[in-house]
């Protein structure tokens, strides 16, 4: 969306195709603003992250928030706070020596948020530092593909060489595919992004219903050969990343499948009574007793940001109401008089953290790009 079309045509051709309630561009710019603000008042100069005391990857996803406001609106408003960010970030981590700088870390996710996050701002800047470094992030992860278990995936836990994950696998995935589709004449991404979708598609973690379990069960001494998914929770993020990296390898290879499959999973979340009702995406921790913690509240928003990457890329946009409704629903509920808002989008704010508030930017900015 460019800012010149807020008002206008385009608005008019919104109210056509849209046949609920529409809210202007210009209120959605605003309340993404004073959530940006709301959402940097948790950074820190000195370490060059959002709260500091919380896990290294949650400034990952809001540095990438930011850089996806920009790319959405054409601001460079954060430019120079992102560059402060990554600058910092490139030492060695105290907590994970081992991992050496640039981003390589003790878990294989942590590592891909942040190379995801560099490539948006290569795409920005066209500064080659940023893609170099996110090639090296990714040669880092390869090498934690492991054939020997599972017939292939990435392990996500790298101290103890454990653990096939859907998140780990996903990130690859999407990191790979975005690599090739920035890279001319790339071929090795290419390759590798394929070699990944074909494991991750047959490794059992897309259960029946489309919907992507936590992981695999290690094998057994009863079977060596073969992992099973573990069955466990099913995760938004997880159900969204994976669409960021079939609209990528969409991208590279013009094959329709990639999208036909990744719309299998998003219909799934949708019209899922528990992870969606009443039509507003619901983490499943957040059932009854509200427990879930900063991870799980960071995880909508990722889900989010995906979906509208995947409706931007079909040709009939089939998520854009949902994506309006969750917004309307979150900024009139879960909303409180600072812009700060609560983890459960259809009650009340519950209170701030980090993973709740970036959620909130990340649903915003969703709506401010759809057109
Ligand atoms: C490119 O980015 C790196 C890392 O932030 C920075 O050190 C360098 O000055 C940038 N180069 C240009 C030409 O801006
Ligand atoms: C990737 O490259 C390897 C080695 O050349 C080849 O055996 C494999 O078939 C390729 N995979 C894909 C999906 O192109
Ligand atoms: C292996 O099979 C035996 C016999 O069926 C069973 O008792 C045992 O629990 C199995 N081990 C694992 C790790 O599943
Ligand atoms: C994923 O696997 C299923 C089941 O084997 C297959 O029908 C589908 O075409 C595959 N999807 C893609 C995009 O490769
Ligand atoms: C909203 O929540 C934030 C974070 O807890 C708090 O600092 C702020 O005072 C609240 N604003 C209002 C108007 O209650």
């Amino acid at each position: 969306m460019k800012l010149a079309n807020l008002f206008g045509a385009s608005c008019l051709m919104l109210s056509s195709l849209v046949s609920s309630l529409v809210i202007p561009n210009s209120a959605i710019l605003d309340a993404t603003k004073a959530s940006i603000n709301a959402l940097n008042t948790y950074y820190d100069t000195t370490t060059g992250r959002w709260n500091p005391k919380v896990n290294w990857w949650y400034s990952g996803i809001a540095l990438q928030a930011i850089l996806d406001y920009m790319q959405t609106t054409g601001s460079e408003e954060y430019l120079a706070m992102a560059q402060h960010t990554i600058d910092i970030q490139r030492a060695p981590i105290d907590w994970y020596p081992q991992g050496g700088g640039d981003f390589r870390a003790d878990s294989t996710d942590d590592t891909a948020w942040w190379a995801l996050a560099l490539l948006r701002m290569y795409e920005l800047t066209g500064n080659s530092t940023y893609l170099d470094i996110a090639k090296e992030d990714e040669a880092y992860i390869w090498k934690y593909w492991l054939p020997e278990t599972c017939k292939g995936g990435v392990i996500w836990n790298i101290p103890d060489l454990k653990y096939k994950n859907a998140i780990s696998n996903e990130l690859y995935l999407e990191l790979a595919a975005s690599l090739h589709n920035l890279i001319p004449g790339d071929t090795l991404y290419l390759n590798r992004s394929i070699t990944q979708w074909e494991w991750f598609n047959g490794s059992g973690m897309i259960n029946s219903q489309y919907l992507i379990n936590d992981g695999l069960l290690e094998p057994d001494a009863n079977d060596s050969s073969v992992c099973r998914n573990n069955n466990a929770d099913v995760w938004t993020y997880n159900q969204g990343v994976v669409l960021g990296g079939l609209v990528e390898l969409h991208r590279a290879t013009g094959a329709q499948g990639y999208l036909d499959t990744a719309r299998k999973t998003a219909d799934a979340v949708v019209n899922s009574a528990t992870l969606s009702p009443g039509g507003i995406l619901t983490e499943t921790c957040a059932g009854g007793s509200d427990s879930c913690s900063i991870n799980g509240w960071s995880f909508k928003g990722i889900f989010m940001n995906r979906l509208a990457k995947l409706n931007k890329a079909l040709a009939d946009n089939p998520y854009s109401e949902y994506i309006r409704n969750n917004e309307q629903t979150m900024y009139s509920n879960a909303r409180n008089g600072s812009d700060f808002y609560g983890g459960i989008w259809q009650k009340p704010f519950d209170g701030e953290d980090l993973g709740k508030q970036v959620s909130a930017v990340n649903l915003l900015i969703a709506t401010l790009g759809l057109s």
